[in-house]
C-alpha cells in the first residue's frame, strides 16, 4: 500500500503525531492510528462510522454513487447474468468459475445439503411457535458439535469443507425451522434440483406428492439469495470477523452473525417492512406514517429506508423493485395492495424534504419482502432467508481474515465512570 502521512497536532504537545495514510484500489484513503496507543491516546468512533476495521478484497461499496461490486463485478450485472452459487464461488475464490469449475462447485455443495439425523431431534426442544431466527441461532451454532473432523481453522482444507457445509446446509436448516413451526414433516433435500429450487422444495414440498416448483419463483428466490450474498463490513459480517478473531470455529462464528443480523436495524428490517406496510394498510394513511418517521419524539422509523453507507439508492433495492414487478406480473398478482403502498410510500418519501436532506433512500429490505410474500414465504422467515443468502459473505470474510495475518479484535473505550473509591461495609451505607 502506498504510504502518505497525516500529522496530528495536539495542543500542549511539542511534536505532532505522524500517522501513515494508506490508499486502496477504490474508496477513501485510511489513516493508520495504531501508533495512538503508544502516545497515550485512543481514537473514538462509536458505531464505527469512520472506521475501516480491516483490509478486504471481497466487496466494494460507494455509498454516494450507489455502487456495489463483488470482486469488481457490479451487483446489477451479477443479478441479471449470474446465479447464487456462481456468485458464491466468486466471493469465495475471487474469480468467476469456468463451466467445469462451476459444475464441480455445485456438485460439492449438493453433497453437503443433508444434516445429521440427530439435528432433527434438536428441533423438538423448541416450542412450535419459536421464531425461526431463534431456532437458526441455536441449530447453526450446534453444527460445531457434529464436525470435530473439520474445526482446525488453520487448516485450509478444514476451512473449505466448513464453507461448503454451511452454504449447503443453511437452506436445509431454514426449511426445517419453517416446517417445524407448522407441524409438517421435514423434507430431505433433492439434489437433482438447483439451489433455490431445492430450498422451495424443502419449504413447500410434502412427502406425499412430487414437488412442482415454479421456475419463476425459483429464479426470484435465487436472485433474492444473490442480492443478499455480501455487503462489506456490515454489522453481522463485522460480528463474524470479531468472533473469528478469537479463533472460534466457523459454525459458532456464523451463529453469531445470525444473531446480529436478527435486529430490526439490520436484517430484521425486511420482516419489519412487511409489518409496517400491513399496519399502514392503505395509501391514504401514508402521510400519517411519514409524519411519524420525521417526528423526533416518535421512535417510529420508516423501515426499509436509510442506510449507514448508501446516501443514494441501494443498487440492490433497484434490482429488487424490478424483480417485484416481474414476479407479481408473472404470477398474475396484479395490483398487490402492499406493493402499491410500497411504491406510493417511496414516491412520497423521496420527494419529502426530511428524507432528501438526510439522504434516506429505500434499502435492500424495502422491496424484498414483497417478493418473498409473493413466493409464499411467511413474514417470520424473511430474516432467515437473508441469513441463508448472507452465509457465503460471512464465510468469505471469515476465511479472508483467518487465511491471512490477524489479531484478536479488542476495542478500547472512553471511560466516564467513577474514579477509584474504597469499599463501604453494608452497615455504613
Ligand atoms: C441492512 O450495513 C449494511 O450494509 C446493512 C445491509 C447489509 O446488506 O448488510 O445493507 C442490510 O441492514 C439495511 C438497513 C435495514 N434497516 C432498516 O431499514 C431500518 C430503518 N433504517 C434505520 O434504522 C437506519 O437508517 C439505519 C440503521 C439503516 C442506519 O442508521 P445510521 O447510519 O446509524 O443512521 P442514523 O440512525 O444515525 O440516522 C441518521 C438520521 C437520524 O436523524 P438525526 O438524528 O440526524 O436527526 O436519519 C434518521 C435518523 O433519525 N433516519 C431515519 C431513518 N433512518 C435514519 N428517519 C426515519 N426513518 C428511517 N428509516
Amino acid at each position: 500500500m502506498s504510504e502518505k502521512k497525516a500529522s496530528l497536532v495536539i495542543e500542549g504537545r511539542e511534536q505532532p503525531i505522524q500517522l501513515p495514510i494508506y490508499s486502496g484500489t477504490l474508496g477513501p484513503d485510511v489513516v493508520d492510528v495504531g501508533a495512538m496507543t503508544s502516545e497515550g491516546l485512543f481514537t473514538y468512533d462509536p458505531g464505527f462510522v469512520s472506521t475501516a476495521s480491516c483490509e478486504s478484497q471481497i466487496t466494494y461499496i460507494d455509498g454516494g454513487k450507489g455502487v456495489l461490486l463483488h470482486r469488481g463485478y457490479p451487483i446489477d450485472q451479477l443479478a441479471e447474468h449470474s446465479d447464487y452459487l456462481e456468485t458464491c464461488y466468486l466471493l469465495l475464490y475471487g474469480e468467476l468459475p469456468t463451466k467445469a469449475e462451476k459444475e464441480e462447485f455445485v456438485g460439492t455443495v449438493h453433497r453437503h445439503t443433508m444434516v445429521n439425523e440427530q439435528i432433527r431431534t434438536f428441533f423438538n426442544g423448541f416450542r412450535r411457535d419459536a421464531h425461526p431466527m431463534a431456532i437458526m441461532c441455536g441449530v447453526v451454532g450446534a453444527l460445531s458439535a457434529f464436525y470435530h473432523d473439520s474445526l482446525e481453522i488453520s487448516d485450509e482444507q478444514h476451512r473449505q469443507v466448513a464453507a461448503f457445509r454451511l452454504i449447503a446446509k443453511m437452506p436445509t436448516l431454514a426449511a426445517m425451522s419453517y416446517k417445524y413451526s407448522i407441524g409438517m414433516p421435514f423434507m430431505y433435500p433433492d439434489n437433482s434440483l438447483d439451489y433455490a429450487e431445492n430450498f422451495l422444495h424443502m419449504m413447500f414440498g410434502n412427502p406425499c406428492e412430487p414437488s412442482n416448483i415454479s421456475p419463476v419463483l425459483a429464479r426470484a428466490m435465487d436472485r433474492i439469495f444473490l442480492l443478499h450474498a455480501d455487503h462489506e463490513q456490515n454489522a453481522s459480517t463485522s460480528t463474524v470477523r470479531l468472533a473469528g478473531s478469537s479463533g472460534a470455529n466457523p459454525f459458532a462464528c456464523i451463529a453469531a452473525g445470525i444473531a446480529a443480523l436478527w435486529g430490526p436495524s439490520h436484517g430484521g428490517a425486511n420482516e419489519a417492512v412487511l409489518e409496517m406496510l400491513q399496519e399502514i394498510g392503505d395509501v391514504s394513511r401514508i402521510d400519517e406514517f411519514v409524519a411519524r418517521a420525521k417526528d423526533k419524539d416518535d421512535p417510529f422509523r420508516l423501515m426499509g429506508f436509510g442506510h449507514r453507507v448508501y446516501k443514494n439508492f441501494d443498487p440492490r433495492a433497484k434490482v429488487m423493485k424490478e424483480a417485484a414487478d416481474e414476479v407479481l406480473a408473472e404470477l398474475g398478482i396484479d395490483n398487490d395492495p402492499l406493493l402499491g403502498i410500497a411504491k406510493r410510500l417511496e414516491e412520497i418519501a423521496l420527494s419529502d424534504e426530511y428524507f432528501i436532506e438526510k439522504k434516506l433512500y429505500p434499502n435492500v429490505d424495502f422491496y424484498s419482502g414483497i417478493i418473498l410474500k409473493a413466493i409464499g414465504i411467511p413474514t417470520s422467515m424473511f430474516t432467515v432467508i437473508f441469513a441463508v443468502g448472507r452465509t457465503v459473505g460471512w464465510i468469505a470474510h471469515w476465511n479472508e481474515m483467518i487465511s491471512g495475518s490477524y489479531r484478536i479484535g479488542r476495542p478500547r473505550q472512553l471511560y466516564t465512570g467513577y474514579t477509584q473509591r474504597d469499599f463501604v461495609p453494608v452497615e455504613k451505607r
